[in-house]
């Protein structure tokens, strides 16, 4: 029977070594260490930038198969959850690993709706923004100042701790994100209100004005409830692994979850849906598409909301998205970028720059149109990505505490810079031949 092993010849010494290949079809890269050219030798390293094949560690929470466009949570195939559950179920699935029971759901609906207060100062502190802040940066910053509220949270190893904190974190953060929208609109803030949904209260404190009984749209309130199933989690992204490697340092988890909305702030993750946008006002028409294809096929421009680093076909919840877009017009109206983003996709994927390279929509690319056409500024797009990929980063951190292999993240490094070097008085120095800030063009 063939050996579940890797039996690895150093050519530098002669010296064979057999690495058992683990369940996964992973090695562990410690094992490296033992191929050493004599005895002080450090060993062998592997060196990943970005770890493009890289497991950072096992997890039960999600599976995505990026050839085949394959993503379940907790084993449940997304387009089910998308079509039959919603969204605090499946954030209950993927905290707690199992679909919730009737009563169970109650339990923990009524516990995540005991959570959407803030305290009172917290609009202090949102009130010291200027006007026109990014809501992104004023949710990285109110999420981390919660940290200051609850203190207890720094015990992590305290399984009623995390379960108490995780509850505050999904029920909070929405009421934080709407908070942020109010102030950048010059608006009272709107308090939660209970008897609403999950996703219908989040609209009532975003929207509502003077209406004694807000009553969200169904066909937005469900769509937007959807939007934020195939949001909530996304196993090893950007993200998750900021909330893992900073969390992994014991810090309080609204410290690890301010640092990860922090990570998907960024253009390239969660903030791309912001940038599709932008790009398609740019583009303008459809007949512009061949020029701007053009440039980024000269690598002047890159196509957002296009590309994966793990969906080498078409992204399973962009599919999802693309069919919302169309229930959310009926009741808006057609957002006329959406012919943007069709010329986009069809020009792309007839177009061999993209397909060589395995360039599909991903999650980003439909959801801007959707949610413009909802009434959200552009700004506030990437929040409503942070807003249910919270209970993702919960679960992920959670596993991660829990995890015997798992300690402090702190990789190794290939130096390759200046060897020993003496320090020499000023006057020593030689005469600079350029600006003081021309010095380094790394900072
Ligand atoms: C999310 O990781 C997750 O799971 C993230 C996410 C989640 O749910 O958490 O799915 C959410 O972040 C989705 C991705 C949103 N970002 C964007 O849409 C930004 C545009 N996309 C890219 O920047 C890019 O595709 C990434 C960042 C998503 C992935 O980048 P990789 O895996 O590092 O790929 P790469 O940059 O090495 O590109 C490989 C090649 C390069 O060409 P060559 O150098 O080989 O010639 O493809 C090209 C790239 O130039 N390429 C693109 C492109 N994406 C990659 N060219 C044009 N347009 C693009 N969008």
């Amino acid at each position: 029977m063939a050996k579940e092993t890797l039996t690895i010849t150093d050519n530098r010494t002669g010296k064979q070594y057999e690495i058992p290949v683990e369940e996964g079809g992973v090695i562990r890269a410690a094992a490296l260490r033992d191929i050493k050219t004599s005895a002080d030798d450090f060993g062998l390293m592997s060196y990943d930038p970005s770890f493009t094949n890289t497991a950072s560690c096992r997890s039960r929470i999600t599976y995505i198969d990026g050839d085949k466009g394959i993503l379940r949570y907790r084993g449940y195939p997304i387009e089910e959850l998308a079509e039959k559950s919603n969204y605090l179920e499946v954030a209950y699935l993927i905290v707690k690993g199992e679909l919730p029971d009737r009563g169970h759901y109650a339990a923990w609906e009524g516990n995540i709706k005991t959570h959407t207060m803030i305290h009172e100062n917290i609009k202090k502190f949102m009130e010291g923004f200027r006007y026109d802040a990014h809501p992104m940066g004023m949710l990285v910053s109110t999420i981390g100042a919660l940290s200051t509220f609850y203190p207890e949270a720094a015990q992590i190893t305290d399984l009623e701790s995390r379960r108490l904190q995780t509850r505050r974190l999904i029920g909070k953060v929405p009421t934080l994100a709407a908070f942020a929208y109010r102030h950048t609109r010059g608006l009272p803030y709107v308090y939660p209100q209970n008897d609403l949904s999950y996703t219908g209260n989040f609209l009532s404190m975003l929207f509502r004005m003077a209406e004694r009984d807000y009553q969200p749209n169904p066909v937005l309130e469900h769509a937007l409830d959807v939007l934020f199933i195939l949001h909530a989690d996304h196993e090893q992204n950007c993200s998750a692994n900021a909330m893992r490697s900073v969390g992994s340092s014991q810090v309080d988890p609204y410290s690890a979850v301010a640092a990860a909305t922090a990570a998907l702030y960024g253009p390239l993750h969660g903030g791309a849906n912001e940038a599709v946008i932008r790009m398609l006002v740019e583009i303008g028409s459809p007949k512009n598409v061949p020029g701007f294809i053009k440039d980024v096929k000269a690598g002047k421009r890159r196509l957002m909301g296009f590309g994966h680093r793990v969906y080498k076909n078409y992204d399973p919840r962009a599919k999802i998205v693309k069919k919302i877009a169309y229930d959310v017009f009926k009741v808006t109206g057609l957002n006329p970028l959406i012919d943007i983003s069709l010329e986009l996709e069809k020009i792309a994927l007839e177009d061999d720059y993209f397909v060589s390279r395995k360039l599909y929509p991903n999650v980003d690319f439909y959801t801007g149109v959707t949610y413009q056409a909802m009434g959200f500024p552009m700004t506030m797009f990437p929040v409503l990505f942070a807003i249910p990929r919270t209970s993702g980063w919960m679960a992920q951190w959670a596993e991660m505490v829990r995890d015997p292999e798992q300690k402090i993240a702190r990789p190794r490094q290939v130096y390759v810079g200046e060897q020993t070097r003496r320090w020499t008085p000023l006057e020593q120095r030689p005469e600079p031949t350029m600006r003081e800030d021309a010095v380094s063009d790394e900072i």
